[in-house]
Parts: C-alpha cells; structure tokens; sequence
C-alpha cells in the first residue's frame, strides 16, 4: 500500500536557526520560508536526493503544530509522510484492518496540493504518518 518516503516533518521553535543548521552545519539544499496560512505553519523545504524534509514553525493562533512545541520545547520529529497511489482505498483498507483516521477521515488538500490523510499514531507504534495521494 505505501509507498516512496514523501517528506519528514520536523517542528522547529525557530525556523532561521533550523534552516541556518541544515543549510550550513548539514550542507543541505534548503528553500526559501513560506508562510502557509491556511495549514498554519511556515515551512521551509530541506531538498534530499532521495526525499524532502520540512522544518515547521507555527504560523498564527491555533496552529496544529504549536501543542507539539509546548510538549518537545526544542522541537523534534512530528510525522512522516509515505504515498499511496489512491487515498480513499488505502483509508478504506486501513480502517478495514482497525487502523483510526484522524479528524473526519475525509481527505484534505495539503501543503503540495494533493490529498492528505494523517493516522493515528497510537495505532502506528508512537508515528504520526501522514498519507498523501501522489
Ligand atoms: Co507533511
């Protein structure tokens, strides 16, 4: 059912410092910041050969991202996001084998345009996974 490893997402309580980190410390290939409004989060895109990692810094009141800070004060791996090639099946799979949807079980538009799906990470070994149709 899953597939390529999509991104990690790891949150970070200041995003200048993380970026400066990967870019200069790690030698890594990193984006310029982008504000996402409507998901919360400021994101910024570390470019891997063979994946992607976003370094999240909350965006605004209520942002999903901000209870994670509060809990890891210094950040830390959030999910990890893996493609499936049809959402709604792999959804109707998962919840077939007792696997929990999070939030309405409906997919949602993510930050790269394409169906999303988060399960539960109680039922995934501690691992918030993100699904994403690709
Ligand atoms: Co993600």
């Amino acid at each position: 059912m899953i597939k390529r490893l999509n991104h990690l997402a790891i949150v970070v309580p200041d995003l200048a410092a993380a970026t400066a980190t990967y870019r200069d410390t790690l030698g890594a290939q990193v984006s310029e910041a982008q504000a996402l409004a409507e998901h919360g989060v400021t994101v910024v895109f570390v470019d891997l050969p063979n994946t992607r990692i976003e370094l999240l810094e909350p965006l605004g009141d209520g942002s999903p991202v901000s209870n994670f800070l509060l809990r890891n004060e210094g950040g830390g791996i959030h999910h990890m996001c893996v493609e499936v090639d049809d959402i709604k099946a792999a959804r109707d799979e998962l919840m077939d084998k007792g696997a929990r949807i999070l939030g309405d079980g409906e997919p949602k538009i993510g930050a790269h345009g394409n169906p999303v799906l988060f399960l539960h990470p109680k039922d995934f070994h501690g691992c918030l996974i993100e699904l994403e149709e690709v």
